[in-house]
């Protein structure tokens, strides 16, 4: 039984015990129904408190019970609490550290709350694209007003308790307790033991002159600032209903949304989201005790665009970084790029002048290999060239410290080749960072074939510290996420010689939610980047049909923004992109020369042709077990190439179209004389998956 029954005198104690934060589970809502009996069947027994063990009173929820049966098995949450409301002695909710979701639900069914201060409080369920289902929405503006109980339900965001308590005409908490907060609870449950009758939240007047105009302006904001997700806009609605109609009402319609919700693909997409990036940190041969390396110091090898951003992160961190380059000119310019960074920071009012002199008095920089010999960690950030890396990793074993990590930033180079240089590959890790690198949330770890298990764990949780959220890939060229970005460039490339335009494709592709299409983030990193890489790549692969078009392109020195040309026409210093004359003369003249007559493509043709190319790179990527599990995919689309969180990445949302849809699509697309069909032909993953009707997730 996850909760425990303990008599103190005339007052009984029930206390939620579910580590680590006392979810309300299945076992754990029985325990606390079975205490409540025993209170109430024993006369020597007044009044009754009910906290939570450990480090919360209540989470919420327990994820670990997310979508089984159990989740929903009798006595759910709404029972309980009704259960509290029909109790005939006081209940009182001793609450610290941690009243969320359903905890807070709980407490917000009890007869009284007593709290300690710096509880976090909050109905955070709009994350997951819900709403609270258990009365939150009814009973907290009864408690709060509307305005802040609206707030609080529309942000999902914690509030400490003593801000709370100090609103006025509060009555979350009818005391603040300053020493232990169980021990205060029981002197109040005495205090109020004989007070009849028990005043109940959903009994109390909300009085709010003006209401529909404020709903009105809630409606309008809200809706404006949650374009891609209906869950806001309920929360909006249910706290209306609050004021409305009465108590019970208002809970029937608040089940109504609450359902109505859970099955939409934008709350599957975030719950997804949610139990995906618990599950990225876990790898399967890799014991969570695994321990770890100290890192108390990292080198940055190369003070180029990745390598600043690179260091950025430590140096934010509070680790101390040194940086080695080639020349004295090239350190200047990287730190003073760096320094830059954070004065714009500053100037944004979102970091403070010390915290900046704090950040950059961690960063020394030298031209000697012999200065890092001290470093736990070095990543290289060098030029994208074997021979470059060659010479740097040679170095590296012969200078770094026994047990030192040594990571390359390499997007695309076999880090097996780059481990071989030394004498020590158990210690050769990838560390492949997204730009802008202190920016960017994405952190591919590469496992190499050698890889140490305490390296990747040591990285992986460094990762963490350093904000990113960190998913493993094996050795593959352009490891997860680039590899696949390469079928969707490609098809990209061909919807243009079929006739598209490349504003006609990354229109559709930012309707559907992309931050950028694949022209405009073209344009961006870079046009030359993927020229460079097509070059070596297509060089040792000449069979694969790909379209010339990036190429012509480059050719014509179009290399993007930096060079204000590219898939668009720039005005130098500004980023918005003006469709070409320049470059859809080239593509009418490259249909001409392929024989193509264009045709009108539909948006949908477009986007199920990219997001797909990403769907069948991806399976494969997991059949050959590069990727741990298609979440972790979902999870680099997510954080590392703008695709909608709505969406809950390419893998779910392929999910979600039914992978039968899918394969039926690639079908279609296979047929087509101008595609690759033999990349068409659905991975060996996704086939058995569409025909035995099952997801990836
Ligand atoms: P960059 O050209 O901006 O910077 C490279 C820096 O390394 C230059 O400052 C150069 O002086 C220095 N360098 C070159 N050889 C060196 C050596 N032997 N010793 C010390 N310093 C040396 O290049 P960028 O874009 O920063 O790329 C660096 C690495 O990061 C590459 O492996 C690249 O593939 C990878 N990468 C790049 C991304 C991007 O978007 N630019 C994204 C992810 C990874």
């Amino acid at each position: 039984m996850s909760a425990t029954y303990e008599a103190r005198g005339d007052v009984a104690v029930i206390t939620l015990n579910n580590p680590p934060v006392n979810g309300l589970g299945y076992e754990t809502r029985l325990g606390i129904v079975n205490g409540l009996d025993q209170a109430l069947a024993d006369p020597a027994v007044k009044a009754i408190v009910v906290t939570g063990a450990g480090k919360a009173f209540s989470g919420g929820a327990d994820i670990r019970e997310f979508g089984s049966p159990k989740a929903i098995a009798e006595p759910n949450l709404l029972s309980v609490i009704a259960a509290f409301e029909a109790s005939t002695k006081p209940i009182v909710a001793a609450v610290h550290s941690v009243a969320m979701g359903g905890g807070l639900e709980l407490a917000l069914g009890c007869h009284y709350r007593v709290a300690a201060p710096g509880a976090q409080i909050a109905l955070p369920e709009v994350k997951i694209g819900l709403i609270p289902g258990a009365g939150g929405t009814q009973r907290l503006p009864r408690v709060l007003g509307v305005e802040t109980a609206l707030n609080m339900i529309v942000s999902g965001e914690p509030v400490k308790s003593e801000l709370l308590a100090r609103q006025p005409g509060q009555k979350l908490f009818d005391k603040m307790a300053e020493g232990d907060v169980v021990d205060a609870a029981i002197a109040y449950a005495r205090e109020k033991a004989d007070v009849r009758p028990l005043p109940l939240v959903r009994d109390l007047k909300i009085v709010y002159p003006n209401a529909d105009a404020y709903f009105q302006f809630a409606r309008n904001t809200v809706g404006a600032m949650s374009r891609n997700f209906p869950a806001p806009l309920k929360c909006v609605e249910a706290v209306a209903a609050s004021m409305k109609m009465k108590f019970d009402d208002g809970m029937k319609y608040e089940r109504e949304l609450f359902m109505g919700l859970m099955v939409t693909p934008e709350s599957k997409a975030l719950r997804h989201v949610f139990m995906a990036e618990r599950a990225a940190s876990k790898i399967a041969d890799v014991p969570a005790d695994t321990p770890l390396r100290e890192i108390a110091k990292v080198a940055v090898i190369g003070a180029g665009t990745m390598g600043g951003g690179i260091a950025m992160n430590f140096l934010n961190a509070g680790i101390p970084v040194v940086m080695l380059e080639m020349k004295q000119e090239a350190l200047d310019k990287g730190t003073g790029i760096m320094r830059k960074n954070y004065e714009a920071q500053v100037k944004k009012g979102k970091l403070k002048q010390d915290k900046l002199d704090e950040r950059m008095g961690l960063l020394s920089t030298t031209l000697k290999y012999d200065d890092l010999k001290d470093a736990d960690l070095v990543i290289e950030a060098v030029f994208e060239d074997m021979g470059v890396k060659e010479q740097v990793f040679k170095t590296l074993d012969e200078v770094m410290k026994p047990g030192a990590i040594l990571a390359s930033n390499t997007s695309t180079l076999d880090l097996d080749r780059i481990a071989a240089f030394t004498k020590r590959p158990e210690d050769v890790i990838g560390m492949h960072f997204f730009s802008p690198a202190n920016v960017m949330k994405l952190l591919e770890v590469v496992r190499g074939r050698k890889t140490a298990k305490d390296v990747l764990a040591t990285v992986m949780a460094l990762g963490k510290k350093i904000r990113k959220t960190c998913v493993v890939s094996g050795v593959t060229d352009g490891f997860i996420g680039n590899r696949m970005i390469e079928q969707y460039s490609r098809q990209a490339g061909f919807l243009l010689e079929e006739g598209a335009s490349p504003e006609q494709v990354d229109k559709a592709m930012e309707k559907f939610g992309m931050a950028m299409g694949p022209f405009r983030m073209g344009d961006l990193a870079g046009n030359d980047v993927g020229w460079y890489i097509r070059k070596r790549r297509y060089v040792e692969k000449p069979d694969i049909r790909y379209s010339k078009t990036a190429d012509l392109l480059c050719e014509l020195g179009r290399f993007g923004q930096k060079t204000s040309a590219g898939w668009y026409d720039y005005v130098p210093g500004k980023r918005d992109a003006i469709p070409s004359k320049i470059v859809n003369d080239m593509l009418a003249k490259h249909r001409a020369d392929l024989g193509i007559t264009p045709r009108k493509i539909s948006d949908d043709e477009i986007v199920h042709r990219l997001v797909y190319a990403l769907v069948n790179e991806g399976a494969k990527i997991v059949d050959e077990g590069i990727a741990q599990r298609a979440s972790d995919i979902d999870m680099v689309y997510l954080t590392g190439y703008g695709f909608p969180l709505h969406r809950g990445g390419p893998m779910n949302y392929a999910d979600t179209v039914g992978l039968f849809n899918v394969t039926q699509a690639m079908k279609r697309f296979a047929a087509n004389p101008h595609d690759d069909a033999g990349f068409w032909k659905p991975a060996p993953l996704l086939a058995k998956l569409a025909v035995e009707g099952k997801s990836f997730n």
